[in-house]
């Protein structure tokens, strides 16, 4: 297939953890995939996958929805994925430009973008917005956290914006192995384990994401005007996430020790002072602030049916992914491509 016929796919947000898995997935589904980066050079050696194209943007910067028309002109953009999200303002950005100012232009650019060509007659005339969320939007108090606040606003704005076809993803706690913020099997190793709370969570492995996202990009209308929560298969709490980490390793697991949040929060900002090297045996991949300790140690869920009906997935269990992965590597990627083979028919109830 030639560029000129591959769909092409706009990913906003196109390194970082999630995004190299969306970028893989639509790459690897025959996708012409336009990577909305802000390094260029660095996201070109991360993003080595076939069909894949670099643009440069930025979203604490870039807030005029004409900015954004020329780019999807420009490409001939068919679908749109906006996976930018700050739960932070480390580097100096502002959370208000990258998560709702900037995505509120890029949204208003798709709905003009599909105007002018319904009226002149050009193609793409239904250009499909995913939106990447949070759970943490369904907290009855998300308005005390800046992070979800902000994932709310820009949510019920693209609801609100005219002309476009949209689903907004609502992921919990995303994982995978080796990649990612947290890596599970690097803390299941660690001796002492400390956990702050009994908070359930629903973590979803990032293959599940990407996968389920390619799946609904290619029949949009099966979801549109959806929100769906994008969770794993099982309502765990940290400590069981570990355990069942450790079982499907074949490892005794070790000592676990409830903290209170405020001596969490003094320990994770302690050690992320030490050097990459540490911080990766001790399983913390990224900067992590207060606010953004208590959240994720506060739990959320979300029910998945309707995102299990609508990608039609075989859901990824925490405890399969570390098993496949301890056969070998081999046994771990069969796992992963039997659910990109696999659909299942979840019956509507
Ligand atoms: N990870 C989770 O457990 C989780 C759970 C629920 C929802 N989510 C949502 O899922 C999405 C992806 O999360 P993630 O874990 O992959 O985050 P991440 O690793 O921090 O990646 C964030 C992405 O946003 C980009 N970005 C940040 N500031 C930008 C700016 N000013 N302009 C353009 N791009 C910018 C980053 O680019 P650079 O490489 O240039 O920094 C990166 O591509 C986010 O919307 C997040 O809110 C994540």
């Amino acid at each position: 297939m030639s560029k000129e016929t591959r769909k092409k796919i706009l990913v906003v947000g196109a390194t970082g953890f999630v995004g190299p898995a969306l970028v893989d997935e639509f790459s690897q589904a025959g996708y012409h995939v336009i990577c909305g980066v802000r390094n260029l050079e660095a996201a070109s050696q991360q993003l080595d996958f076939p069909n894949v194209e670099f643009i440069k943007v930025d979203m604490n910067e870039d807030l005029n929805p004409n900015t954004w028309l020329d780019r999807l002109k420009e490409h001939e953009i068919d679908g749109v994925i906006n996976n930018v999200g700050i739960a932070n303002a480390f580097g100096g950005q502002s959370l208000e430009n990258v998560n709702v100012n900037a995505p509120l232009a890029l949204f208003e650019a798709v709905s003009f973008y599909c105007q002018e060509n319904k009226e002149a007659n050009r193609h793409p005339q239904n250009v499909s917005v995913f939106q990447i969320s949070t759970t943490g939007v369904n907290w009855d108090d998300c308005d005390a956290y800046k992070y979800p606040k902000s994932k709310k606003l820009i949510d019920e704005s693209l609801v609100e914006t005219q002309g476009i076809n949209f689903i907004i993803i609502r992921p919990n706690i995303i994982y995978e192995p080796r990649r990612g913020h947290l890596l599970f099997e690097q803390i299941a190793r660690l001796p002492v384990i400390t956990y702050i709370g009994d908070g359930n969570i629903q973590p979803i492995h990032c293959r599940e994401l990407a996968i389920g996202i390619v799946r609904l990009m290619n029949n949009p209308y099966k979801a549109d005007g959806s929100i769906l929560q994008a969770t794993g298969p099982e309502v765990m709490t940290w400590k069981k996430v570990f355990i069942t980490v450790c079982d499907a390793l074949d490892r005794e697991h070790g000592i676990f020790i409830r903290v209170p949040l405020l001596i969490g929060q003094l320990f994770t900002n302690l050690i992320q002072r030490l050097p990459e090297k540490v911080l990766f045996r001790l399983g913390i991949l990224s900067k992590m602030d207060n606010d953004t300790i208590e959240m994720m140690t506060k739990g959320s869920v979300g029910d998945n049916r309707e995102w299990l009906q609508k990608t039609s997935l075989k859901p990824i269990h925490v405890f399969d992914t570390y098993r496949s992965l301890a056969k070998s590597e081999e046994d771990y990627s069969n796992y992963i491509q039997s659910i990109r083979d696999t659909f299942i028919d979840h019956q509507e109830n």
